[in-house]
């Protein structure tokens, strides 16, 4: 895509992957592409902000192109080292080796270690600012950010917020902005985004977002480093960092389950009509079916989590373990879960869903059945669904 001007002066010179479908690995499916994004400020001090994924070099450099010869790049600021906004740093640093690039210092040993070049590099941290002409730009830190080494830049000329993994969200358009799109869609990647990208860090975005409120800065745009450019709902986006980070949820219910002879998708679908029956939210995974990052998605404001399997080898299914080993690395907080399952002779799967991720919720009222589950045992199940739905319903 080609280079698109926000303002007078500050263009998106970043590019679009519109066929990646798998992103961090094969932890977060992409279904709409995923963007790298990059600013270039024209000044004074011609500046460009972060650089895009390897592999993209030469049309993120033709793009830059379109406004000004790259070699004429005094700035660089890189705020945050991923590859995905890192990944073509050394060949823009052959194109203009005297630029001066700023970032902290742990984004300099990071740059080091990846591609063994920095560039002339100096450190900045919050607080401190960097004249490139008629505009300032101010460095905020933002630990874990989505790595230790992140930063948002702030230009108060232009009611920018460079918020790099912040406010994020994988979805590729023609279009610059997310007032250009169909909302409720880009609100779904939002959260998509923070659920799988800044979900483990909830304390510290919390802590961020409250001193970024104190700081009182005028935003009219903010322009992160995946998707479109929030130039409206702003106060949207802002509510809810505060409200995800926070564990706040709602009165809603994911049932995920792995079945192997189908008696324990037997157990969901009568746990789901009973939940159901009491009018309370929630969607049914088999989560053989579903990939675990939209999972993940709809469980980061669910109230109530409830998990099945059937028991194979002693163990719970494969699947659903590795689901659950993935879930526990978000940290989450203040949720209500029980845990069911059929088995044939000894019955732990229920007992591993406990004890795999006790530290993130807690459990309540589980139970399994042996081999298929009679009408008496499928009415319990029901039960279960609606005595469960009328605690999260009843919750505070
Ligand atoms: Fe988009 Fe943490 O990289």
């Amino acid at each position: 895509m080609a280079a698109k001007i926000i303002k007078d002066g500050v263009y998106a010179v970043g590019v679009v992957d519109w066929n990646e479908r798998h992103f961090h690995g094969h932890t977060y499916v992409t279904k709409r592409g995923v963007t790298y994004n990059a600013y270039l400020i024209i000044d004074e001090k011609i500046t460009l902000i972060d650089t895009v994924r390897k592999g993209f070099e030469k049309e993120f450099l033709e793009n830059i192109r379109s406004i000004v010869d790259p070699s004429k790049i005094d700035i660089i600021v890189i705020n945050h080292i991923e590859p995905d906004h890192s990944g073509a740093f050394p060949e823009v640093l052959k194109v203009c080796p005297n630029a001066k690039v700023y970032g902290t210092e742990k984004a300099r040993s990071g740059l080091l270690k990846y591609y063994g070049v920095s560039g002339n590099w100096t450190a900045v941290k919050s607080g401190q600012s960097l004249k490139v002409g008629k505009r300032t730009l101010e460095f905020i830190d933002v630990p874990m950010v989505h790595w230790p080494d992140s930063m948002f830049t702030y230009c108060a000329y232009d009611k920018v917020l460079f918020s790099n993994d912040g406010f994020g969200q994988h979805y590729t358009t023609n279009k610059l902005f997310v007032d250009e799109v169909d909302f409720d869609v880009l609100a779904e990647e939002a959260q998509k985004y923070y659920a799988n990208i800044l979900w483990p860090f909830n304390m510290l975005v919390a802590s961020l977002l409250v001193s970024i409120s104190k700081l009182n800065l005028a935003i009219d745009f903010i322009a992160p480093s995946h998707g479109l450019i929030w130039r409206k709902h702003i106060s949207y986006i802002m509510e809810k960092y505060f409200y995800w980070s926070a564990h706040k949820c709602k009165k809603r219910i994911a049932v995920v389950y792995e079945t192997m002879w189908d008696s324990t998708k037997k157990m969901a679908q009568k746990i789901i009509e009973g939940i159901t029956s009491e009018d309370v939210e929630a969607v049914l995974f088999d989560v053989t079916k579903n990939d675990r990052s939209d999972i993940v998605s709809y469980m980061l404001d669910a109230k109530g989590w409830i998990f099945g399997s059937s028991t194979h080898d002693g163990e719970m299914l494969p699947v659903i373990a590795g689901f659950l080993h993935f879930l526990k690395g978000f940290k989450a907080k203040g949720r209500k879960s029980f845990a069911f399952g059929s088995y044939g002779w000894s019955g732990e799967a229920v007992k591993n869903i406990e004890d795999t991720i006790s530290n993130i919720t807690t459990f309540d009222s589980s139970f399994k059945v042996v081999f298929n589950p009679t009408e008496g045992e499928l009415s319990k199940c029901f039960e279960a669904g609606k005595s469960f739905a009328l605690k999260i319903k009843n919750e505070e």
